[in-house]
């Protein structure tokens, strides 16, 4: 049988440092038994420089045809001024939304070595394990009407919150999917009181739970959400909440856990041929223009996200959790990367570094 295939699609800014070390692990596993079949291409900011687009279509039609698509991070100071249509942002949304990658898992874990790096006090975080279901290619995102117009003698500039009952459901039944193998609670969190497209949600979401008798359902308003996040996190288990509410309150959730730099996430479709879902697999943090070239990202984000490549998509759940807790362990062994150091001292060792003790942790666990 062939073996799986992955496009690794590094990006801008410190995605191609991260992504490197990324290549170690993948490289260790290809030497135990489990290889893959590796391309790499352009996507953002580094394939407008080459093609004058942010993902071109070439790169499209290959992303749907592997097992998994491995995302570093796009956009960066040099793409700021250029045309909405095509900025680095459009190819990770085209990449998504024509892959229909709907369910978007964004976990917000605190690893122990971590707790006092929260902005939070360390025991409204220790232990936290949080699971964000974000919708990823409908609502305010790419809803029509959308753009800038004349009205009179001013522009308004419009965007359409839109969901439909299956676009809702979907999503819905992959986070209740999730729940049911976690803690079995799922609070789906919505703005019924100002918002339709809330009301029907919230319906949906309940008509769905029928079908999970044993996965305890509640509500919350998106606003009230954000405030419980900060203020008792651990009370949720599974979230599952619309593209933009999604996208907010996952980087609440993820300053939470202490870096932006730890935090993974998968983008989940429908099942291809093959059984294994459409999937892209990509850090929570951005491209990170201020560090760029430094040496000093931290790789981890990226490679919990390919922990969770190997969990859903190539079905080595054991594997996935080899990787995690060899990363669990390099952070309790004290290495750590910059944006992981407290003020008070030690040295911070740099990506490569990082992403070389993570594979020596998974050789020691042999
Ligand atoms: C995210 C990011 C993206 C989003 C940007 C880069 C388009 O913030 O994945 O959370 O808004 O979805
Ligand atoms: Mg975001």
């Amino acid at each position: 049988m062939a073996n799986p295939s992955i496009l690794i699609l590094p990006g801008d800014g410190i995605g191609p440092e991260v992504m490197t070390e990324v290549r170690k692990v993948i490289d260790w596993l290809g030497a135990r038994g489990h290889a893959f079949d590796v391309s790499e291409d352009l996507v953002g900011g580094a394939a407008y420089d080459k093609h004058g687009v942010p993902l071109a279509d070439e790169t499209m039609a290959h992303a749907q045809e592997v097992d998994a698509v491995l995302l570093g991070a796009v956009g960066g100071p040099a793409y700021d001024d250029l045309d909405f249509s095509v900025k680095p942002e459009r190819g990770l949304l085209r990449l998504r939304k024509e892959m229909d990658l709907f369910a978007n898992l964004r976990p917000a874990q605190c690893f122990d070595a971590l707790a006092d790096f929260s902005s939070l006090k360390p025991e409204l975080v220790s232990g936290l394990d949080i699971m964000i279901v974000r919708e990823l290619t409908a609502g305010v995102y790419f809803g029509e009407p959308r753009g800038i117009f004349e009205e009179g003698n001013e522009r308004v500039g419009i965007n359409t919150q839109r969901y439909s009952e299956s676009e809702i459901e979907r999503g819905a039944r992959a986070a209740f999917e999730l729940a049911m193998k976690r803690d079995k609670r799922l609070c789906s969190m919505e703005k019924a009181n100002v918002m339709e497209s809330g009301i029907l949600w919230r319906e949906v979401v309940t008509e769905v739970s029928k079908d999970y008798p044993e996965v305890e359902l509640s509500h919350m308003y998106a606003d009230n959400g954000a405030m419980q996040l900060v203020r008792a996190p651990k009370q949720f288990d599974v979230i599952y909440t619309d593209n933009l509410f999604g996208d907010i309150l996952s980087d609440c959730a993820a300053m939470l856990t202490g870096s932006l730099g730890m935090l993974p996430s998968a983008s989940l479709g429908a099942p291809m041929a093959n059984g294994r879902p459409k999937a892209m697999y990509e850090p929570v943090h951005g491209s990170a223009p201020d560090i760029t070239g430094q040496g000093k990202a931290n790789p981890c984000a990226c490679i919990l996200s390919f922990a969770m490549a190997l969990r859903y998509s190539f079905d080595l759940g054991d594997e996935a959790t080899r990787l995690e807790a060899a990363v669990e362990k390099v952070l309790a062994d004290g290495v750590r990367t910059a944006d992981l150091m407290q003020a008070e001292g030690g040295s911070p060792v740099s990506t490569s570094e990082m992403g070389d003790a993570v594979v020596a942790a998974l050789e020691a666990s042999l």
